[in-house]
């Protein structure tokens, strides 16, 4: 398990803020599930806390029955999950590549049962670092397993749930390298080749989907980036009556 957990049913991550500051989702409204991806050290991580921020700043209900006003994170934020993450990230051993994607799907299968669903159904405002798309991007594309293949794996393990919108914060490799601190764990140690197909890989998943995807910026600094992401949630929060 990991150090970031709170007292909650569920080990989530990070602390989540108290829960008296939080709204509950009003009777009979349907939950949104927003997602952020990237490569490694983009500063998706850093977004997703500062939208979270403004999104509980706007009354709105952010988080899951069981830690109101968190933000989700994978692979992990279940039990089970917080397991499978440890042997994913500090495996000092190899896995092979389809062991790899089917321990991620793994991972979701137990968040979109225990968490993702009941939240969507309860009407909370789920935002996650990381989804099916990390398993497309790094897993179909860049470990050369297949997109299609790989998606096809998740919609098994979610039962097809998907996000209603998927922020893609977007650096170059080169400068992601930069960002980095700390020891690093078994896929950043893949190197900055891997992180090009990476990059890759997402670039074509946000041009086939544009209505979910929203292409951020990640090169300015983290204010500026979370100016940028709060307008385009905002926009996309109106367009579905939340605000
Ligand atoms: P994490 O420490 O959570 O990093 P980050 O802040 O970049 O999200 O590590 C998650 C790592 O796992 C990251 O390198 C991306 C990778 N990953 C996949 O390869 N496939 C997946 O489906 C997911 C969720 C993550």
């Amino acid at each position: 398990m990991n150090d970031r957990h709170t007292s909650a049913p569920l080990s989530l991550h990070p602390v989540a803020p108290d829960p008296a500051r939080v709204s509950r989702p009003a009777s009979g409204a349907h939950g949104l599930l927003i997602t952020f991806e990237g490569i490694d050290h983009c500063g998706k991580s850093t977004q997703v806390l500062l939208l979270r921020d403004a999104l509980l700043d706007a009354g709105l209900p952010v988080g899951c029955d069981s830690a109101p006003g968190a933000v989700l994170r994978e692979p992990g934020d279940t039990p089970a999950g917080e397991r499978i993450r440890d042997l994913l990230l500090h495996d000092p051993g190899r896995l092979a590549p389809w062991t790899e994607a089917a321990l991620y799907a793994a991972a979701r299968a137990e968040l979109a049962v225990r968490v993702l669903k009941p939240a969507m159904q309860a009407g909370w405002i789920v935002l996650l670092d990381r989804y099916v798309d990390s398993s497309l991007a790094y897993q179909g594309f860049a470990r050369g397993l297949g997109v299609e293949r790989v998606r096809e794996l998740n919609d098994w393990a979610t039962g097809g749930l998907m996000p209603d919108l998927t922020f893609l914060v977007q650096l170059t490799p080169e400068l992601a390298a930069r960002r980095t601190g700390g020891p690093p764990d078994r896929m950043e140690r893949e190197g900055l080749a891997f992180q090009r197909q990476v990059a890759e890989g997402y670039a074509a998943l946000a041009a086939a989907e544009r209505q979910r995807y929203r292409v951020v910026d990640g090169a300015p600094s983290a204010q500026a980036v979370a100016t940028q992401v709060e307008r385009v949630a905002r926009e996309f929060l109106e367009a579905v009556g939340v605000l």
